[in-house]
């Protein structure tokens, strides 16, 4: 396994960058949801860090659960619309104010299709929550309702992002230079 050291291009935001847009996005959506109950729903894998550090910081009651999909093509670095949820929620959403907590925002199919599959089982409202947002590679319009960071077109990692799988715990979110990875075997 390379280090990532040896493929970092660039650190874009870090750690303290990161916690510091958490603390201010949580305080914002305690503060709209002010007197309701709210259900967040992650998207795993890359969701998962976001999560936990915005949950912690939320301050009006709040239930959790998880739903995956897939996207990508076994090695592939880019979505092709063709999204599928490959695990399910636990719980009812019906009459729930629900907030979709994404990792990041790309050709937004992923969360436009998930949107579609959430609405069918009529929550009382649905909103969107990425830390992160790929603003110039849209390619179907999403409503983002709170968006952490706009970023420009190339590959990040870390904080929940993965390349190949990997590299999800690193506190910071960096961009790779592609010359210098190697897939690990
Ligand atoms: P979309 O469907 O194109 O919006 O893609 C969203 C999903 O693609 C995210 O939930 C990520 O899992 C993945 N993704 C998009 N860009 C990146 C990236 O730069 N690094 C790692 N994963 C990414
Ligand atoms: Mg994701």
């Amino acid at each position: 396994m390379q280090e990532y050291l040896e493929f970092l291009d660039e650190i874009i935001i870090p750690e303290g960058a990161l916690q510091e847009r958490i603390a201010h996005l949580a305080a914002e959506i305690s503060r709209d949801y002010a007197g309701r109950r709210l259900h967040m729903i992650c998207i795993l894998r890359g969701g998962v860090l976001f999560l936990a550090d915005l949950m912690r910081r939320i301050t009006v009651p709040n239930s959790i659960d998880f739903m995956a999909v897939s996207s990508y093509g076994v090695g592939a670095r880019r979505s092709t619309g063709d999204v599928r949820i490959t695990l399910d929620l636990q719980t009812d959403i019906r009459g729930k104010d629900v907030l979709l907590v994404e990792d990041i925002v790309d050709s937004g199919y992923t969360i436009a299709t998930v949107m579609e599959f959430l609405r069918t089982r009529h929550p009382h409202s649905l909103k969107v929550c990425t830390l992160l947002n790929k603003v110039e590679r849209r390619e179907i319009d999403v409503p983002i309702d709170y968006s952490g960071f706009v970023i420009p077109d190339k590959f990040v990692f870390g904080y929940g992002l993965d390349i190949d799988d990997f590299y999800r715990n690193l506190p910071f979110i960096g961009t790779v230079d592609p010359q210098r990875y190697h897939p690990p075997e």
